[in-house]
């Protein structure tokens, strides 16, 4: 079990390198700003978790949400201390939250949170919906929702803009047709981070709910093993956590419009914070961009605890880009195609070290040399790592997109990777939700120190190619254990 957990995770992190760097060996190299800023980051952030955690209060969103689809929602969940959930889900035409389509008030009851087998940091919940309401905003959506309902249901109910009709009445379950799912109060992360900077001791709280399926069919069933973007609490001053927070079945929130952002990839970028994927998996990852000659640089960092502290393994991946057209499905969005050339695996603990030289003595080849903690080893050479199911080059159809934090900081979206561990290889499988953002780390662009490579140091993190790595970790993992 143990093996096969450390497999996983090994593999998880040799999808990563898919990312890697371009060329020679990965430079450490402290003094590059992005360096400064994570550690500026880490210093600064003072997380705790709380197992189990308290959920009760009133969370909501702090930006439009992008689920696999794609649909747009933004979400006001109120769990109260009698173990019952109120919770608003506000779907929109549109990427930017502007134009709401319909809204789900779901009513139930939540049982105690439980430390979670699955994900490490985690709890696991189990929940029962009492009622499920649904309101349509206009009669586009009353007329598209209608043909969706099963033929039972659409006997009974007749859905009309501006009234609410009862989904959930037992023993009939109309919300089938809605691809609607609670399922992710089954994974819970609450989140206090304090900020010493701050006058008073400000503390920011997040509530991180399990991941949706991104096939809608797997939706009902899924049993989350990452999150979704994080709640805040509705306590935070956030200007568009207030407009949410404010809102009820009957108004929606509207966000507010924003300046068109264009999508420019070029600079370097790190992630916001220790990811959770998947599959068990906790990274960080810093990617790099030059637009002048389509390259990307990526490091991805893996480790076995949820505030990334403890590495496993890191993957260095580099290649090409392209840049297609602004996506039809997701306003904002611009499609990109990526390519992995080269890679490069360092194994940071002993099990890991010890995996690797299995593989690359026995089952097939992974890198020429053997394996040694700490020790970069390039598996390019190698055409990747056949063991681990990572194949150079290889190919994915990229989503991007830019946004900003509640501070003003520019992000980068790319795309999430399928739930089943695929990789999106082909157009079809373009992705049409993204994973947590970058945040840039060269504020002054314009004097960064030409193209070095860099390197996470231990606590931070680097994402955006990171999801290659995931999905052939994923896949094996399935293969592995169904
Ligand atoms: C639980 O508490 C909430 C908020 O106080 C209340 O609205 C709801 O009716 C209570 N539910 C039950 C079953 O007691
Ligand atoms: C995984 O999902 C993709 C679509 O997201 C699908 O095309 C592919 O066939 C699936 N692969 C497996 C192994 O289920």
């Amino acid at each position: 079990m143990l093996f096969l957990y450390s497999l996983v995770i090994l593999l998880s992190s040799v999808s990563v390198c898919v990312l890697s760097v371009s060329a020679g060996p990965v430079l450490l190299d402290r003094s590059s700003p992005c360096q400064s800023q994570l550690k500026h980051l880490h210093a600064r952030q003072q997380v705790t978790v709380q197992i189990p955690p308290d959920i009760s209060g009133h969370w909501v969103s702090d930006s439009c949400e992008v689920r696999p689809g794609p649909e747009f929602l933004t979400r006001s969940y109120s769990f109260y201390p009698n173990h019952t959930f109120d919770a608003l889900q506000f779907y929109y035409e549109d990427s930017r939250c502007r134009q709401p389509s319909y809204s789900l008030r779901v009513r139930g009851g939540f049982g105690p949170a439980q430390a979670s087998w699955l994900v490490r940091g985690a709890a696991a919940c189990e929940y029962r919906l009492t009622t499920v309401m649904l309101r349509c905003h206009g009669p586009a959506s009353a007329e598209l929702l209608q043909r969706r309902l099963d033929p039972a249901c659409a006997r009974q109910i007749r859905l009309r803009p501006g009234e609410s009709f009862e989904m959930w009445a037992e023993p009939l379950d109309c919300t089938r047709g809605l691809d609607f799912t609670m399922q992710e109060l089954r994974l819970i992360r609450v989140e206090r981070r304090g900020r010493h900077g701050d006058a008073g001791g400000r503390v920011e709280e997040e509530l991180f709910l399990g991941d949706v399926h991104t096939e809608r069919a797997q939706r009902r069933l899924h049993q989350p093993s990452g999150y979704q973007t994080p709640l805040h609490s509705a306590k935070s001053d956030d200007r568009i956590c207030q407009i949410v927070a404010s809102a009820d079945l009957h108004h929606p929130p509207v966000l507010p419009g924003q300046v068109e952002r264009p999508v420019r990839l070029d600079g370097h970028w790190v992630s916001v914070r220790c990811e959770a994927r998947p599959g068990v998996l906790f990274l960080t990852r810093r990617l790099a961009f030059h637009e002048h000659t389509h390259t990307w640089e990526g490091e991805y960092e893996h480790f076995s605890d949820p505030v990334c502290r403890h590495p496993t393994f890191s993957i260095s991946a580099s290649g090409r880009y392209t840049r297609g057209d602004p996506s039809d499905t997701v306003m904002g969005a611009v499609e990109f195609t990526f390519t992995v050339t080269h890679m490069t695996v360092t194994p940071m603990d002993a099990a890991t070290t010890s995996l690797l030289s299995v593989f690359s003595g026995r089952v097939s080849v992974c890198g020429e040399g053997s394996w040694e903690r700490g020790v970069p080893q390039d598996v390019t050479s190698t055409g990747g790592c056949v063991a681990l199911g990572i194949r150079l080059p290889h190919t994915e159809y990229e989503l991007f997109t830019i946004g900003q934090d509640s501070s003003g900081h520019t992000l980068l979206y790319n795309g999430q990777r399928p739930t089943n561990g695929s990789s999106p290889d082909r157009v079809e499988r373009r992705p049409t939700s993204y994973q947590p953002p970058l945040i840039r780390c060269d504020p002054q662009h314009a004097s960064r120190e030409g193209d070095q490579h860099f390197r996470l140091s231990g606590a931070s993190h680097t994402q955006i190619i990171v999801g290659f790595v995931v999905s052939v970790v994923l896949h094996v993992f399935m293969q592995l254990d169904f």
